[in-house]
C-alpha cells in the first residue's frame, strides 16, 4: 500500500432515500473527505449503475433484482477490503436486508427528507412529470418507499446542512477508517 494511503477495513456504506433526498450530494461530500485523508473507495451510484444495466425497470421485481445485483457486487468488493459508497433509492426493506445479509460490515444510512420537500426541490424535474402522470411507478408518488426501521445512521437533510450530514456519517464510520 502506498505510504500516503491509510489502510481501512472494507465496509459498505449504503445510502437509501427518496429521489432528491440528497444521496448523491452527500456521497460527493464523503468522497471529498475520504480523498482528503487518503482513503480509497468505490462509488456505486444509482443513476450510473442504471446506465450500466440500461434495461432495468422500476417495477418492484425489477428494482429488487437490481438491488440484489449491485448489492452482491458491493459485498464482493467489501470482502476484498474495499470501502464502498453505494447510493440507491432502494425503496424496499427486504431487498436492503438481503444486501445487509451478504455483507460483513453494512452501514445503512437513511437520507431523510419528506416527499413534500423532495417535490419542492425537484432537482431533475421528475416529480413534476410523475405528478402529471407522465412517469409511472415513481417512488413516493405512485410507488412506495419503505423507511428503514433500524438504520445505523439517519441524516435529516431538511434540518441539517450537507456538511453536517457528511460529518455525522464520517464520525459514525471512523471505526472502519
Ligand atoms: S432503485 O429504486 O432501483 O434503487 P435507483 O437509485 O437505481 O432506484 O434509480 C433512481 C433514479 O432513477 C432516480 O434518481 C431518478 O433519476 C430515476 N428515475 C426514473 N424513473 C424513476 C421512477 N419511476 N422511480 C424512481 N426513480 C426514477
Amino acid at each position: 500500500m502506498a505510504e500516503n494511503k491509510r489502510s481501512s477495513k472494507g465496509f459498505v456504506l449504503w445510502l437509501t432515500g427518496l429521489s432528491g433526498s440528497g444521496k448523491s450530494t452527500i456521497a460527493e461530500g464523503l468522497y471529498q473527505k475520504l480523498d482528503a485523508i487518503g482513503v480509497g473507495y468505490e462509488r456505486l451510484d444509482g443513476d450510473v449503475l442504471r446506465g450500466v444495466f440500461p434495461n432495468t425497470g422500476f417495477s418492484k421485481e425489477a428494482r429488487d433484482e437490481h438491488i440484489r445485483r449491485v448489492g452482491f457486487m458491493a459485498s464482493r468488493l467489501e470482502h476484498h477490503g474495499v470501502v464502498v459508497i453505494a447510493s440507491f433509492i432502494s425503496p424496499y426493506r427486504e431487498a436492503r436486508q438481503f444486501v445487509r445479509n451478504l455483507c460483513s460490515n453494512f452501514v445503512e444510512v437513511y437520507v431523510k427528507a419528506s416527499i413534500d420537500e423532495c417535490t419542492r426541490r425537484d432537482v431533475k424535474g421528475l416529480y413534476k412529470k410523475a405528478l402529471a402522470g407522465e412517469i409511472k411507478e415513481f417512488t413516493g408518488i405512485d410507488d412506495p418507499y419503505e423507511e428503514p426501521e433500524n438504520p445505523e445512521i439517519v441524516v435529516d437533510t431538511i434540518n441539517q446542512t450537507v456538511d453536517e450530514s457528511v460529518s455525522q456519517i464520517m464520525d459514525a464510520i471512523k471505526q472502519y477508517l
